[in-house]
């Protein structure tokens, strides 16, 4: 059981816009609260890697938030652009939790070689990316959810 704070943010185009209901930002959250996590925020942006910055530094920035997840835009699409978001806010990588999510992804489907999610470190929040599917959301962050705590408390 750990005992940090988190947040979530989904990244769709379409939720956005109200076409498709967010699913995976709640799942996510709801497997982060079985965890332990407090979620304290969830939130949604379209594919703008501007706005995706903006609110990764904001939520990083307020010192209050242990873990960052994010969900969706990590495709091949070329709207898909969390991972360059993440990358521009990060002071430092943490390439083992994509490493991880992929490798444990890849003896469930070879289309985990798709996903571009990256991890990183903003001051004293993790973030790190997930695919924007429900199913490939839950898959990956269960990969590496249990392992996650041991790293906040090195950061905390
Ligand atoms: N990882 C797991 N575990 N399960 C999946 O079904 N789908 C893949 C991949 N990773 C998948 C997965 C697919 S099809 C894509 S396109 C990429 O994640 C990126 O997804 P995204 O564009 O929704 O972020």
């Amino acid at each position: 059981m750990s005992f940090f704070s988190a947040v979530v943010v989904t990244v769709s185009d379409r939720s956005y816009r109200g076409q498709r209901p967010d699913e995976a930002g709640p799942l996510v959250a709801e497997l982060l609260r079985e965890a332990g996590y407090t979620v304290v925020r969830t939130a949604l942006v379209p594919d703008e890697q501007s706005q995706i910055a903006h609110i990764l530094e904001e939520i990083a920035d307020s010192g209050t938030v242990d873990l960052l997840v994010t969900t969706g835009g990590t495709g091949f699409s070329p709207r898909d652009v969390t991972p360059e978001a993440t990358l521009s806010v990060c002071d430092r990588l943490a390439p083992g939790l994509p490493e991880a999510m992929r490798y444990a992804s890849l003896q469930i489907t070879p289309r985990a070689m798709l996903s571009r999610a990256q991890a990183g470190i903003r001051g004293g929040t993790l973030i790190v990316n997930l695919p924007g599917s429900p199913k490939a959301a839950r898959e990956n962050l269960e990969a590496v959810l249990p392992t996650l705590s041991h790293g906040l408390e090195m950061l905390s």
